[in-house]
């Protein structure tokens, strides 16, 4: 089991760029199965969710090859609609292939996805959705069956949440539906836009997205296209992360400056300098951060939830308090016990955290719980006095390409054994 060792208090500096989006890649991978054709992707992330999304793509009968970045997937000979539940418990987010086997054969079977760590991740909104596309649902003891006898059609669809995973799902199924879908209350996140120029790109009709209303004629066929994945906002944020909490000052190219705007907001709010270049982003950070008042995570273009893990872990050696709201999910502080043993003033209550800053953190050995955790534990490991090492480094390994060596690169003493 390999574990990360961090020696403590270097200061982050030099250039690095950032890898391609997880959050991205994974519903494009899906989204793949819809034409029957060849599809390359540009800037595709090495990571083990990319990896479990291949394994399903293969076992379906697509043949996948993916080298330095450019993974070629062609599903013309896709020849199973179901997927087995050693694939599922994989990848959690799997479900994003439910759509895309229903709009291509008409046929989908697999698990219910079992919650994971940061909550129960129910599919409602998925399956409901699904259904007004024409979808018939059998539960058969945990295990559905999705069919749709009279084919799928158009639909004025309202969620009553913006869920990134539904609103890709619907996207992807409604692409060959009969008619055209609106979906209201849709989810706006950059990866949402990034799938639809993926599928518009294969010949779908998708406008609206990075807005409240998407709108989706549907159309008889897709066809192969070639498709660059958008930087990862997250990695970024958790980059930044790691050179704030060492007083460090760093260059991240490859960025999408504007999908980090509540992110960036709150770094300056702790008393950084943000320079935007380009797709460059300079962050130069002070020997002790301020306390930003309060991170209200929300749907985006709101704070996402995904940085509040590593915003934390950075947050608490600054001066003052924060106040968080995780409004997202149920169970996202697993983090918060790590960074007790280093030295951190959190208390939790339900989704709401209070850090009072402390002046040092300090080395420990400390066990991630959860993909964002993970991050949290390296960022506070960066900035405490002594060794700090990081188990359940399988969690870590699901969203970051190479973090040790990126942070290595960066002048931070980062070794995994
Ligand atoms: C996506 O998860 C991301 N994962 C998550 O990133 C991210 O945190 C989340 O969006 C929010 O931005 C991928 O894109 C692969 P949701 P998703 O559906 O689609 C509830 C990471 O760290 N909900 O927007 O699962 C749900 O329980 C991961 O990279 C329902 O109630 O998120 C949650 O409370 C973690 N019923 C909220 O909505 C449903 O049918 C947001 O979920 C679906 C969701």
């Amino acid at each position: 089991m390999s574990r990360l060792i961090i020696d403590g208090m270097k200061r982050l500096r030099g250039e690095t760029a950032v890898q391609g989006s997880k959050n991205s890649a994974l519903p494009i991978l899906a989204a793949t199965l819809l034409s029957g054709e060849e599809s390359i992707l540009h800037n595709c992330p090495d990571l083990s969710d990319v990896s479990g999304s291949v394994n399903i793509l293969r076992y379906l009968g697509c043949s996948v090859s993916f080298s330095d970045g450019t993974l070629v997937c062609d599903s013309r000979n896709l020849c199973r609609t179901n997927i087995p539940n050693s694939l599922m418990r994989e990848m959690r987010s799997s479900i994003i292939f439910l759509g895309a086997l229903l709009a291509r054969t008409g046929n989908a079977g697999m698990c219910f996805p079992g919650g994971c760590e940061i909550g129960p991740r129910p599919i409602d909104l998925h399956l409901k959705a699904l259904s007004e596309l024409g979808a018939e649902i059998k539960d058969d003891h945990g295990v559905f069956k999705c069919t749709a006898p009279n084919g799928l059609h158009g639909a004025n669809i309202s969620l009553s949440f913006p869920s990134v995973g539904a609103t890709e799902n619907i996207m992807i199924c409604a692409s060959l539906a009969e008619g055209t879908t609106v979906i209201t209350n849709a989810a706006r996140e950059p990866e949402i836009c990034d799938l639809a120029d993926y599928l518009n790109s294969s010949g779908a009709k998708i406008s609206g997205a990075g807005e409240g209303t998407i709108i989706i004629e549907g159309v008889e066929k897709l066809h192969g296209t070639r498709h660059s994945i958008i930087p990862d906002r997250i990695v970024a944020a958790t980059l930044l992360s790691c050179c704030a909490s060492t007083g460090g000052r760093i260059k991240l190219n490859r960025t999408i400056p504007s999908h980090l705007r509540a992110v960036l907001s709150i770094f300056e709010e702790c008393g950084c300098d943000v320079d935007i270049q380009g797709s460059s982003i300079i962050m130069d950070s002070p020997h002790r951060l301020t306390a930003p008042k309060i991170v209200r995570t929300m749907p985006y273009p709101g704070f996402p939830t995904d940085a509040q893990a590593p915003i934390m872990a950075m947050i608490a050696k600054s001066r003052g308090t924060t106040l968080f709201v995780e409004n997202i999910f149920e169970n996202r502080y697993l983090h918060v016990s790590g960074l007790l043993q280093m030295g951190a003033n959190i208390k939790v209550e339900g989704r709401v955290a209070v850090s009072q800053g402390v002046e040092c953190m300090h080395g420990a050995e400390v066990a991630a719980m959860d993909l964002r955790g993970a991050a949290a534990l390296i960022t506070a490991g960066l900035g405490a006095e002594g060794k700090t090492t990081v188990d359940g480094l399988k969690y870590l390994d699901r969203g970051y390409e190479d973090i040790e060596v990126t942070l290595s690169t960066l002048g931070g003493d980062v070794r995994r054994v």
